[in-house]
């Protein structure tokens, strides 16, 4: 099977192998030799000096840790949008209790340093903004660096950032463009199973955690700090992740990080090309913003999401993703993410090709 969905990724065999590894004692030496490497990896993809900490749950929890560890209730909050995930960073933030506005930007475009930073000079009570790196939802890689220049460098705003499906995978200048929170998650870029979260903190997002009065208990970072300073976690991880991941670290280390940003960006292309060679259209707007990760492509008139899926998986055994949100029934998403080669996406658009025809739809004249 071809599972060519955002995440869970297929994963390479060595990983596959390193996950049926026996149980160790997770207050043990060996565990805290893997959770030093994995550690360091981490902070070397998310290129940063800041502690990165791993929480045992799905990227969500992360979200969830980011704004209950920085801040109170009460708290003003921008919430930039550009899709389904930046919703969902507004929703958690607003049930923890932070007084939040939304700042959404059009449906396939990127969040603007301008539009964020007349947000900012509209109403400067603001604590805090958050915004997603890379929208799964529609295929979209928001350019973070002139964006954290208005939010770090002109307003010195606490600054968490979505980086679930982009670090790892997109670079991500953690530390240059002064990030206080990034996140991310072991089942998008990382080659691992889900169930372990990574949470960057940076020593502004520490202080405002001295003084933060939302409601934690399993996801307090401090407690997560002390542990991790102890190469441990605070609580029972999950270790058959950990195990993966731990192989998958050092797989991405070996190809070389500037190697896999560049595998990502070379593939997003290929399908995007392929794509708009079978006549199809593509959510991003502009192919300078379109993810390296996910690719999210309208459905041609007349074809439900259903049949697609349906279709393509039981004929050609491609698993795509549908839509979300506002998308959902009007697009279908390609995953390139993790552990992905040429060979997957030509399968795919390949896949793609065979089954709209097989549903009827009329190609363009040079596509057989
Ligand atoms: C950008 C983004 N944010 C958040 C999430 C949520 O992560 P999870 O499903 O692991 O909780 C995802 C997962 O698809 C994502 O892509």
């Amino acid at each position: 099977m071809n599972l060519r969905i955002p995440g869970p990724t297929p994963l390479p065999d060595e990983v596959l192998q390193a996950s049926g590894k026996q149980m160790v004692d997770h207050r043990g030496p060996e565990f805290k030799a893997m959770f030093d490497r994995i550690t360091s990896g981490l902070k070397e993809m998310f290129q940063t000096k800041n502690d990165v900490l791993i929480l045992s749950s799905s990227g969500t929890g992360s979200m969830e840790a980011a704004i209950a560890n920085t801040l109170s209730p009460g708290d003003r909050v921008l919430a930039v949008s550009i899709g389904e995930f930046g919703e969902r960073f507004a929703a958690i933030a607003t049930a923890f209790g932070a007084n939040v506005t939304k700042l959404n930007f059009a449906m396939g475009t990127h969040a603007t340093p301008e539009g964020v930073r007349e947000a900012l000079v509209k109403d400067p009570s603001y604590k805090a903004v958050l915004i997603t790196h890379n929208e799964t939802s529609t295929g979209i890689t928001n350019d973070l660096g002139p964006i954290a220049a208005v939010v770090k460098g002109e307003f010195n705003k606490l600054f968490l950032v979505d980086g679930i499906s982009s670090v790892g995978s997109i670079e991500c200048k953690t530390d240059e463009w002064k990030l206080d929170v990034v996140l991310s998650g072991s089942q998008k870029g990382w080659m691992a199973a889900p169930g372990l979260a990574f949470v960057a903190m940076s020593p502004t997002a520490w202080e405002a955690n001295k003084t933060s009065k939302m409601p934690k208990y399993y996801f307090d970072l401090a407690k997560a700090k002390i542990s991790a300073d102890a190469k441990e976690t605070p609580w029972t991880p999950a270790m058959s992740v950990f195990y993966a991941l731990d192989k998958g670290v050092e797989i991405l280390k070996r190809e070389g990080y500037q190697n896999v940003y560049k595998r990502h960006a070379d593939l997003s292309a290929r399908t995007r090309n392929g794509l708009k060679a079978l006549g199809l259209k593509m959510v991003a707007t502009e192919d300078k913003y379109a993810s390296n990760t996910v690719t999210a492509v309208y459905l041609p008139e007349g074809i439900e999401d259903g049949a697609l899926r349906k279709h393509i998986q039981s004929k050609y055994q491609v698993v795509l993703a549908g839509g979300r949100g506002a998308l959902t029934g009007k697009v279908f998403r390609i995953g390139h993410l993790g552990y992905v080669t040429a060979k997957d996406i030509d399968e795919c658009i390949e896949a793609v090709r065979g089954s709209l025809i097989d549903l009827g739809v009329k190609l363009p004249v040079n596509i057989k």
